[in-house]
């Protein structure tokens, strides 16, 4: 069976959960292509200690420069600060490898369309991460919209929250900083995983009002002092759709750091004449389906799901899957895809999809500071 090789370049909290898949990667069922990790780059060695322990990696260094040179890497799968997302993703392209880029895919929409032009023109095969439309409840959602069973769609609603900033005393990272993470503060953080369902879907909002807030500015620095926290905080977009009928169809969109109680919730409802679905992580087992019963008595119906993943592996199905495992799918997606081995099933986020997102999320800025709704064809390219 083919090999491809993998390297990682950003060996912090996603460069390893992209590890541990990797490692698991023998439990996939009937997959088309070994993956192996072979290589991996932090500027932090003490992140690199960590995978020592994984002995397929050859290469452990500091310079991404020599990962993405070397002869041992196929494909990198890259996590690291937003700002350095442009310079870093082009020039693993150069190097003629292909590439899975964590989110947003560039710190703005101008970033995300060099990327995107560079993998265009060099041929490159490139996605984006999201992996939480993996969870087998967010793939029934899609399935049920696409059977056409709900009718008429009335409404959308897409959300992911946290609550982890809560806490004012959480020190400052790169993470709540503009400089680092970008002007679109938490809609690049957590926008492309709220959207990459609807935009597949075919929703992509075309006027969009929103409303953005920063409400704790200011965290500990970590050395006794407090340090400017200048993301925003949460974001809802108002948006209008169109789907098939005439009538533009509202959808929701929420984006929050400061959602109390919420650990990492993520979340799709949508609403149709004749039936509905929705799915949340909070309850990962849960897929709700609205039944009208042809106007008589309504329901909502709870079914339990088990590990229903587009990509089987070894575990039972009626076992409860959970981040590692959305994560490994969304991987798998990734490298079938490559192969040309997709064959339907659910794929990573595509580059026509990253450049919509941050039309969206710059639409998103221009609608708060203007305090009105904005069509976004005007920011479009
Ligand atoms: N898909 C998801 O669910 C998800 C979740 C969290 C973060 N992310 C994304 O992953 C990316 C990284 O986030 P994270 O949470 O892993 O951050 P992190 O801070 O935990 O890790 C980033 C790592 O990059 C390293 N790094 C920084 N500059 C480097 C350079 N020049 N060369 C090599 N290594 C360098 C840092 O030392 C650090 O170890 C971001 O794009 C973020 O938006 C995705």
């Amino acid at each position: 069976m083919k090999t491809v090789r993998v390297g990682i370049i950003g060996g912090g909290l996603m460069g390893k959960e992209a590890a541990s898949a990797f490692g698991r990667w023998f439990t996939l069922n009937n997959y088309p292509v070994k993956v192996q990790l072979t290589a991996v780059c932090d500027l932090n060695e003490q992140a690199l200690e960590w995978y020592k322990q994984i002995e397929t990696v050859s290469l452990l260094t500091t310079d991404y420069t020599t990962l993405i040179h070397s002869e041992q890497v196929d494909v990198v799968y890259i996590a690291v600060p937003h700002h350095l997302h442009k310079s870093m993703y082009i020039e693993i392209l150069q190097a003629g490898k292909d590439l899975l880029g964590e989110k947003p895919f560039g710190i703005d929409l101008k970033a995300a369309e060099e990327i995107i032009n560079t993998a265009k023109s060099l041929g490159r095969f490139a996605r984006c991460s999201s992996e939480m439309p993996f969870f087998p409840g967010a793939q029934r959602v899609v399935e049920e919209v696409k059977s056409g069973r709900l009718g008429r769609i009335i409404e959308i609603k897409a959300g992911f929250l946290h609550a982890s900033d809560m806490n004012p005393q959480k020190p400052v990272n790169w993470k709540r900083q503009s400089a680092y993470c970008g002007q679109i503060g938490v809609m690049g953080d957590l926008g492309i995983h709220v959207l990459h369902i609807p935009l597949r879907l075919g929703w992509r909002p075309e006027i969009l009002f929103a409303q953005l807030q920063k409400i704790i500015t200011k965290r500990p620095d970590g050395k006794g002092g407090m340090a400017d926290a200048d993301t925003w905080n949460n974001a809802i977009l108002t948006t209008q759709v169109h789907s098939d009928g005439d009538e533009p169809i509202p959808m929701t969109l929420e984006m929050k750091r400061l959602a109390p109680g919420e650990t990492n919730t993520w979340y799709i409802e949508v609403y149709g004449t004749e039936g509905g679905v929705k799915y949340s992580t909070k309850d990962t087992k849960a897929l709700w389906t609205f039944n009208w019963n042809q106007g008589n008595e309504q329901s909502w119906q709870r079914t339990d799901l088990g590990f229903q993943v587009p990509f089987p592996t070894i575990t039972g199905g009626i076992f409860e899957p959970g981040f590692p495992e959305a994560f490994m799918q969304m991987l798998a997606a990734f490298f079938a895809e490559r192969e040309g081995k997709l064959d339907g099933r659910f794929g990573c986020v595509t580059l026509e999809e990253v450049l919509a997102s941050h039309e969206i999320f710059d639409a998103a800025l221009l609608s708060h500071q203007d305090r009105k709704s904005v069509d976004i064809q005007t920011v479009a390219s």
